[in-house]
């Protein structure tokens, strides 16, 4: 049964809807923590690993203080984990003689060495803490929130619990689910679409460009106006050597709304970003959020699409993986990724 305070925080929430229907966004994320969704919940750790959360946040601080793009670096990780086929940190596998891993994949290219190490310097802390029971793909989600939310984005609970893949996913459920560089604005629309996101999540998700960089071969499929940016930027960004380009030109390390004043004045980097002003409803998005000076819807919507993609729904039959990297019996793993029956 739901407690009076929960009650009390759900009565506020559709009042302030009523009165501001951009409210009805931002209350969204406001969720109690008994909340379950499948084995997840917000608690789980406090018993088995009290301390998890300071472990996170102090880890990813201290990384964070030494290189800000181990952010952007984290998000994407998050993101190209947990879209395809829940967050299981799969995307996590090294590639390696026996399987292949879904870091081959092309949308998968450059995903951020620093981050990645981060994940496995937090494991090996948790694991000191003397907590075994803790998942990669948790520490990936917890160190995410947090680094965004250092960054400055809005704080979200998310559901805990999780456990790590065996194996790799298949390339082509991956390939499927993970937006094409080239991609236009019906096919974005219908990617997200395909997982439970309508396109108010895909504009808000795709604020996560307001950090972060694209190596320069990303530049390729912007093409258009104004013909003097698109020229800067490519110059600026040679196809070869491995030098990247800011996806936001106003503020690259602020996580605001400026990403969305800049499409709107032809200032975006990638050419699938120009594309969300392609269609009425997008665009409508994009023109709101540019202006939401307070931020309080665009991160509304962020933080609720995030925590959205954070509970899709994952193989319930993982491990803890120590390393990462590798899942736990390799031995069992065919050439194909697929485990071998016994
Ligand atoms: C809407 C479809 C999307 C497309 C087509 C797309 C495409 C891209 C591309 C091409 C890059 C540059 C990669 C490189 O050259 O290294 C990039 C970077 C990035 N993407 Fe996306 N993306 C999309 C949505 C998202 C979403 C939903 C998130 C997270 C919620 C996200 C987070 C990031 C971040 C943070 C970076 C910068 C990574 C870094 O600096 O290391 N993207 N994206």
């Amino acid at each position: 049964m739901a407690s009076s305070g929960a009650m009390v925080l759900a009565m506020m929430g559709l009042l302030a809807a009523l009165v501001c229907p951009a409210a009805a966004a931002a209350t969204e994320f406001i969720s109690m923590p008994t909340d379950n969704v499948g084995d997840h919940s917000y608690g789980v750790h406090a018993t088995v690993c009290p301390n998890l959360e300071n472990i996170v946040r102090d880890k990813v601080a201290d990384a964070r203080r030494n290189d800000i793009s181990v952010v952007a670096g984290l998000l994407r990780i998050f993101f190209h984990d947990c879209f395809p086929n829940g967050c299981d940190a799969s995307l996590l596998l090294e590639p390696s003689h026996l399987y292949s891993s879904e870091q081959d994949l092309p949308q998968n290219k450059g995903l951020h060495e620093g981050a990645l190490q981060l994940i496995q310097r937090i494991r090996d802390a948790v694991r000191e803490a003397k907590c075994t029971d803790v998942s990669c793909a948790d520490i990936t989600m917890l160190a995410t929130r947090d680094a965004l939310m250092m960054s400055g984005a809005p704080r979200y609970d998310v559901h805990l619990g999780r456990k790590d893949s065996k194996r790799p996913a298949s390339f082509a459920e991956v390939g499927r689910f993970l937006p094409a560089r080239d991609a236009k604005i019906r096919d974005l629309i219908q990617v997200f679409d395909s997982r439970g996101f309508n396109k108010g999540d895909l504009v808000a998700l795709s604020g996560a460009h307001t950090i972060g960089k694209a190596t320069c071969p990303s530049l390729e499929f912007r093409t258009g106006e104004p013909a003097w940016f698109v020229k800067a930027i490519k110059e600026n960004c040679p196809r070869s050597g491995d030098k990247k380009h800011i996806l936001d030109v106003t503020t690259p390390d602020v996580f605001d709304n400026k990403y969305y004043g800049n499409l709107l004045v032809g200032l975006g980097v990638l050419g699938t970003d120009m594309e969300l002003l392609q269609h009425q409803e997008t665009r409508f998005f994009v023109e709101n959020w540019a202006k939401d000076e307070h931020l309080g819807w665009f991160h509304g919507h962020f933080a609720a699409a995030m925590k959205k993609m954070a509970d899709l729904p994952v193989d319930p039959n993982g491990e803890y993986r120590d390393n990462c990297f590798r899942p736990k019996l390799v031995r069992n793993l065919t050439a194909d990724g697929f485990v071998a029956s016994a």
